[in-house]
């Protein structure tokens, strides 16, 4: 959530904006899931020896899948994947904009409905849409006029190697 306020702060400086789109705002949600995964990557122990990805591996060998570099696929997710673009239109169709954060597979959380939300459709209702528990945290934070602090400024995590924030200061009204 934390990630996602900050990918929006730095997006526009009307933020409230969103408000009158929601759909928009879950879009800046997925966006930001995409670049910053909460795991970046996922362990695998192969059970039996396979083939993946063109290299043998065998019981022996411990699989990792680099989630956060997936998801900046170009081929996936286009020219400039490093960049936040809730307008993303993502070129492979079984692919969602958040890309692997949920994982993949039989193993896919099985939570990201609640926290990630329904990914929107051309066609959909936004009065009905589930917009999941992260948009729906952002969207009553901005209700209440949430802004970054004017003073204090955010600091990294720096007990671990993750992308994290530490703290992250905001106001709900002008000083
Ligand atoms: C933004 C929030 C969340 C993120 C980014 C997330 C991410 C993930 C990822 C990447 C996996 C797959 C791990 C793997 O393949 O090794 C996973 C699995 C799982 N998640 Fe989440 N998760 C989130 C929230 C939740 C919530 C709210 C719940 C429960 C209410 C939940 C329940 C689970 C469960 C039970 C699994 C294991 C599924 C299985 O192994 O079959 N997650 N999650």
């Amino acid at each position: 959530m934390v990630h996602a306020v900050n990918e929006i702060f730095s997006w526009t400086d009307n933020p409230t904006d969103l408000l009158k789109d929601p759909l928009l705002l879950q879009k800046c949600v997925h966006e930001s899931m995409r670049l910053h995964p909460a795991s970046p990557v996922a362990w695998r122990t192969p059970t039996e020896p396979l083939t993946v990805a063109s290299q043998d591996v065998t019981p022996d060998d411990l699989l990792i899948l680099d989630l956060h570099a997936a998801n900046r696929d170009p081929d996936i997710f286009g020219d400039d994947p490093e960049k936040f673009d809730p307008y993303r239109s993502v070129t492979y169709v079984k692919t969602e904009l958040y890309g692997l954060t949920f994982g993949a597979g039989v193993h896919m959380c099985t939570g990201r409905d609640l926290d990630g939300g329904v990914a929107s459709r051309p066609n959909t209702d936004k009065n009905t849409h589930q917009y999941g528990i992260v948009c729906m945290l952002i969207k009553t934070l901005l209700e209440h006029k949430m802004m970054p602090h004017k003073s204090k400024k955010p600091q990294p995590d720096l007990s671990t190697v993750r992308n994290s924030w530490g703290t992250y200061p905001v106001q709900f009204e002008q000083a």
